[in-house]
């Protein structure tokens, strides 16, 4: 049995900003169904704090790190027997806005300082010095916040193995000289085979360099980041740690994610009842104020308004898609020039566009229920997870063939009449080949015993956790042995 500290700066649902959090809840809960001994490591935002209420909070230790007090809090992921440790630093999480920045939409200043004592205090539980007496095999860390962490762990002889998997390299932790000097790190780490990138200091660098092993979220992404159109300056670090270095698909809470039981739902459905489906759309057509009909095609956006998802392929086509019988319900918050532009386009085509700003997982689900079509047109995309609900939900997304996206959609072609196709993909991420996916989807969704079978097949298929746990687990063992 492995002991796991999974280090994250989010987890569903007691705080979330994309996937990471869903990841971060459904993997150690996989985990723990395999029989191990899984601890989250969470920074205690006041937004958490708040929830974990309910569950119930103790304090199991007080630290002095830096300077600052630091106590460490433990609770339960809410629903589940999965612990989560909570690192509380008043001065560093309890604030209003995000975990990574301010209601102005800015970075925090000092986030360089949060998540480096965040990681001194993963440091110390990986070496059983705060008293827990549990010292884990395996430190699990995530993304350039816990980047530090492997690090940090290199500078001791007898350290716990480390994993560290990149759900989205894009995101490289960069802060400059003078925040690696205030921080009370080793001058060796200032090297480019190190933390240094480009005269900047990177904590992604930090597990890329020095992690016993690296995963990523699908294997297309794991092979796309080793060539420098996807590897952000840091592929060719990548190529060099190539034998450490496997892509693992990510899975989903399939009890979270269940069109049968989802009690967001205005109506339940499963394979045997699909019909039931368009209940969903019609209650939500009539909601939004778009024209009420189950023959006209929704297609549905949920996610970051961010340049990675393609929020500017959709606008580009968006009036030849406005002539073409068929609506739209968008979903999502980010770049203001995006979410005006949508809005615009909403209020000029209120019966065909329904454009909702900000966070609201209810509607996410509704969305992923009631739409026909799931559009996913990301420049780049690590794994998505919104394609795998979509899929789960019987609503066929259209994808460009990236990453995660290009691993779980396939396309029926001539040449392949499998059982297999379960949506619409396009290659080369231009407006042209997005609409005509679009276009293709839609004459295919007026043939309704084709549509149903594709629909079938997106449901049918098995994207829980199980397969790529044991794979994760695998890793945990051969590094601990190694
Ligand atoms: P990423 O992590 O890059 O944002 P993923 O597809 O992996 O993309 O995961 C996004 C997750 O965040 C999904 O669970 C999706 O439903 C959710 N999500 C994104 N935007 C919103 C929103 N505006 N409201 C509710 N949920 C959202
Ligand atoms: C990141 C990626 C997304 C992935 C998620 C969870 O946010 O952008 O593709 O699904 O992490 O791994």
């Amino acid at each position: 049995m492995q002991k796991i500290l999974f280090a994250t700066s989010e987890v569903y649902p007691l705080i979330k900003t994309g996937g990471l959090a869903d990841v971060a809840a459904s993997l150690p809960r996989a985990l723990l169904k395999l029989g191990q001994d899984v601890k989250i490591l969470l920074p205690a935002y006041a937004s958490v704090l708040e929830k974990a209420k309910n569950v119930g909070i103790k304090e199991i230790a007080q630290l002095e790190i830096e300077g600052y007090s630091v106590s460490l809090r433990q609770t339960r992921l809410p629903g589940t027997k999965v612990i989560v440790l909570l690192v509380d630093i008043p001065e560093f999480f309890e604030r209003e806005g995000n975990p990574y920045c301010g209601p102005d939409g800015n970075d925090w200043f000092d986030n360089h300082k949060r998540f480096y004592v965040f990681a001194r205090v993963a440091e110390l539980i990986a070496l059983d010095q705060v008293g827990l007496n549990w010292q884990p095999t395996i430190v699990h860390c995530n993304d350039w916040q816990t980047g530090l962490i492997p690090a940090l762990l290199s500078l001791h002889p007898n350290h716990p193995a480390s994993v560290f998997t990149i759900h989205n390299l894009a995101y490289r932790g960069l802060f400059s000289y003078q925040a690696f000097a205030e921080l009370n790190l080793p001058a060796v780490f200032w090297h480019h085979e190190r933390l240094e990138f480009y005269g900047q200091m990177s904590f992604i660098k930090g597990g890329l360099a020095f992690a016993d092993f690296i995963t990523t979220v699908s294997p297309s992404y794991s092979k796309e980041i080793q060539r420098p159109e996807f590897g952000n300056g840091l592929d060719g670090l990548i190529r060099y740690r190539s034998d450490a270095v496997a892509g693992i698909l990510n899975g989903i809470d399939t009890d979270e994610w269940n069109p049968g039981t989802d009690p967001h739902l205005t109506c339940n459905y499963n394979r045997r009842t699909l019909g039931n489906k368009t209940k969903n759309k019609l209650a939500l057509q009539e909601e939004l104020g778009l024209t009420v009909s189950s023959d006209i095609p929704l297609l549905g956006f949920v996610g970051r308004l961010v340049d990675q998802k393609g929020v500017d392929l959709i606008l580009e086509q968006m009036n030849q898609l406005l002539t073409l019988d068929c609506q739209l319900v968008i979903l999502g918050s980010g770049f203001p020039h995006y979410e005006k532009a949508l809005k615009n386009i909403a209020e000029q085509y209120p019966q065909k566009v329904a454009v909702t700003l900000g966070y609201n997982e209810t509607f996410a689900h509704r969305i992923e229920a009631s739409s026909d079509i799931f559009l996913m047109p990301s420049i780049f995309e690590p794994c998505g997870l919104n394609q795998l609900y979509s899929l789960r939900y019987g609503t066929l997304p259209v994808v460009h063939a990236v990453g995660g996206l290009r691993d779980t959609v396939f396309e029926q072609t001539l040449e392949s009449e499998s059982g297999e196709a379960n949506g619409f993909v396009f290659h080369g991420a231009t407006a042209g080949e997005l609409l005509a996916a679009i276009q293709r989807a839609i004459s295919l969704f007026k043939q309704k015993d084709r549509w149903k079978q594709l629909q079938l097949n997106a449901m049918s298929k098995d994207f829980s956790w199980d397969a790529s746990a044991k794979e994760y687990l695998a890793i945990y063992e051969q590094i601990v042995s190694a």
